[in-house]
């Protein structure tokens, strides 16, 4: 009796067992993925050449055990992408047009960048001069690969492949490189690329480990966290580094996806393992702010302490910290709910703090991410949002659509749409069809409640100048439309943040209007700042014919006309289902999950 039932118990037990190691079979098959290994076709790097290798210069505060890449969570992310039902010819014929009429644009400023300045950071559009302020590594070469290839420029994209090895980061145009700036174009420009074309080219991965390998030098530091602004020649040299204690937020907080996508594909756990370590401090620090689940503009990474700080915003120097919280959850299939939250935490922050219903004529029902300072001792639900708003701000909108499929919280959609419909709102009625870099509005008192009132408008604005000018002579004077209290920087300088999110929106809701009212920010943008050789920034959008600046960022070809061009294309082309976007549009591909 009694061994009988330590036979059954043996028999069950063997059972459950068997059925346990059935469970973690399809993990044991995790090497037929491609992201967990490295690619077979990449022939090892001869460190042996007599050349400088950054892989061979030692570090000083060596890392003893590196943390791996957590293996993506079985189907626990939701579709993202709307399931767009067939088009009409018409429609259809009238979304080819546009997609021929951005690429169009695309090619002109890519041939005026070949032209004048190949090989070099940027093209001077106006004079055709070149720039190197990046490095002088080919920036725009390097962020525009994933775009030709998406356009199917591949004569272009071959040509620029065959010029990858003439990029050499053992020298430098600067004494000090961005430490975050060179993460997100060229690590992320060659990932993307690497991704997008299948896997085929070896040299981007190449590239990409010889740039990653630089870049993990300035983590080479006594609690590991990186120096952003950074002096590499030093460091190459074995210079002893520390990390700063003044560091900008976005700087330190966004290279979480570049870094884990160049793990997933070396199999090399280092790079990941460098950046999980920041997130962990920002996890630990999230609730110890002066607004707490925010970090503020600025952080000590010397001390790893970020609470010092009392500035407050999702806008420029922060922006792609919050970003990528939601994106690297996907680039790591779910894996780390460490990442749910930390976005949950800041989001609900964000709703409470940084966002804000402005006073418009017409009272429009939409909102801008603005800024908050904080003392650290008046209550938060009391601190009084600054309504700022931003070009670079417009990305919220997008963050917040996507994590809303992500998380599964439909009712955070109303909050993105709000959001994509303020930018929306600040290009349809701004002088020349253009939202300008920064302008304030005035934040409704009541959000649930905004009436126009003429009066508290002129109120605001004349509170908001030193010297005094009658209201309607500083109305005209400033060309102040109703609502805007104060354009602090006129430029638009080809930013995609606006695009960007009307473009994601698009993707998850598949509104029809998406399209139409982007065409027009597109017309409106190409019309104003098209030159003989490309497209320019532009000084001031609030008069006719706006005059323009002979500067051309990498991230118009990168990301702007990326976006400009995927909003008309086929809903597949890039699926937000299959690949996740760094903060220079650089699409990443997600460990997909159908093996199981
Ligand atoms: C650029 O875009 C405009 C629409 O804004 C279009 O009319 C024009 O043909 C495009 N340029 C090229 C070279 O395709
Ligand atoms: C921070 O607070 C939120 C509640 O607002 C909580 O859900 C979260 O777990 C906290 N984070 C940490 C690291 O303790
Ligand atoms: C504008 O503000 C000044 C003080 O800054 C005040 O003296 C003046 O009356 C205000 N004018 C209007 C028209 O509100």
């Amino acid at each position: 009796m009694f061994s009988n039932r330590r036979k059954r118990l043996a028999v069950i037990l063997s059972l459950v067992l068997i059925f346990v190691l059935y469970l973690q079979w399809p993990a044991a098959q995790d090497a037929r993925l491609s992201w967990a290994r490295p690619s077979p076709a990449l022939p090892q790097e001869n460190l042996e050449d007599g050349k400088f290798h950054w892989s061979k210069v030692p570090q000083q505060y060596q890392v003893t055990s590196f943390r791996s890449v957590p293996k993506p969570f079985r189907s626990k992310i939701p579709k993202i992408q709307h399931a767009f039902p067939a088009e009409s010819a018409k429609s259809r014929a009238i979304r080819l047009s546009r997609l021929q009429a951005v690429k169009g644009n695309f090619t002109h400023a890519f041939k005026g960048y070949a032209e004048h300045s190949w090989l070099h950071d940027e093209v001077a559009p106006l004079s055709g001069n070149s720039l190197d302020p990046f490095g002088g590594w080919a920036a725009t070469l390097v962020d525009s690969l994933d775009t030709l290839w998406m356009m199917g420029m591949h004569e272009e994209f071959e040509r620029a492949i065959h010029s990858l090895d003439k990029i050499d980061f053992n020298t430098c145009s600067l004494e000090e490189i961005n430490v975050f700036e060179t993460t997100i174009r060229y690590l992320g420009g060659f990932l993307a690329a690497y991704d997008l074309s299948g896997g085929k080219y070896s040299a981007l991965l190449h590239k990409a480990t010889e740039i990653g390998d630089m870049l993990y030098k300035a983590f080479d530091t006594p609690n590991r966290m990186p120096i952003t602004r950074w002096n590499f020649k030093d460091a190459a040299g074995g210079a002893i580094q520390t990390a700063p204690e003044v560091i900008l937020v976005a700087e330190i907080g966004s290279m979480t996806l570049e870094f884990t996508r160049l793990s997933q594909l070396s199999g090399n756990p280092k790079y990941f393992d460098a950046v999980q370590r920041i997130m962990d401090v920002f996890y630990e620090q999230q609730n110890r702010t002066k607004v707490p689940g925010l970090w503020p503009v600025v952080v000590n990474a010397r001390d790893l302490d970020f609470t010092g700080h009392g500035g407050f915003t999702i806008g420029g120097m922060a922006d792609s910290a919050f970003e990528y919280l939601p994106k690297q959850y996907l680039l790591l299939g779910g894996a780390m709910e460490q990442y749910h939250e930390l976005y949950d935490g800041a989001l609900k922050a964000m709703k409470r703090n940084i966002f804000y219903r402005p006073t418009t004529p017409t009272q429009a029902d939409i909102l801008f991410p603005g800024v908050v300072d904080s003392d650290g001792k008046t209550p938060v639900d009391e601190l009084v949002t600054e309504g700022k708003a931003e070009h670079l701000g417009c990305f919220a909108g997008g963050m917040v659509a996507l994590a809303a499929k992500v998380f599964n919280n439909p009712a955070d959609l109303l909050t993105a749409k709000k959001l994509v419909e303020g930018c929306l709102w600040a290009y349809e009625s701004m002088h020349q069809g253009i939202m300008p870099e920064i302008m304030h509005l005035l934040p409704c008192e009541d959000p649930s409640n905004c009436p126009w009132d003429e009066a508290k408008w002129h109120d605001a604005v004349n509170a908001s100048y030193e010297e005094w000018l009658p209201t309607p002579v500083r109305v005209e004077n400033e060309r102040l439309l109703p609502g805007l209290i104060k354009i602090d920087d006129r430029r638009y300088i080809l930013r995609p943040e606006a695009i960007e999110s009307v473009f994601i929106l698009y993707r998850i809701t598949g509104d029809p209007a998406l399209p139409d009212r982007a065409w027009r920010m597109f017309n409106s943008i190409v019309a104003n700042s098209l030159t003989d050789i490309a497209h320019a920034a532009l000084d001031d959008i609030t008069v006719p014919n706006p005059p323009k600046a002979d500067s051309m960022e990498s991230f118009w070809m990168a990301e702007t006309l990326k976006y400009f061009y995927l909003i008309f294309s086929e809903p597949d082309l890039v699926s937000l289902d299959e690949y996740v976007f760094n903060t220079e549009a650089h699409p990443l591909r997600r460990p997909t999950t159908s093996w199981w």
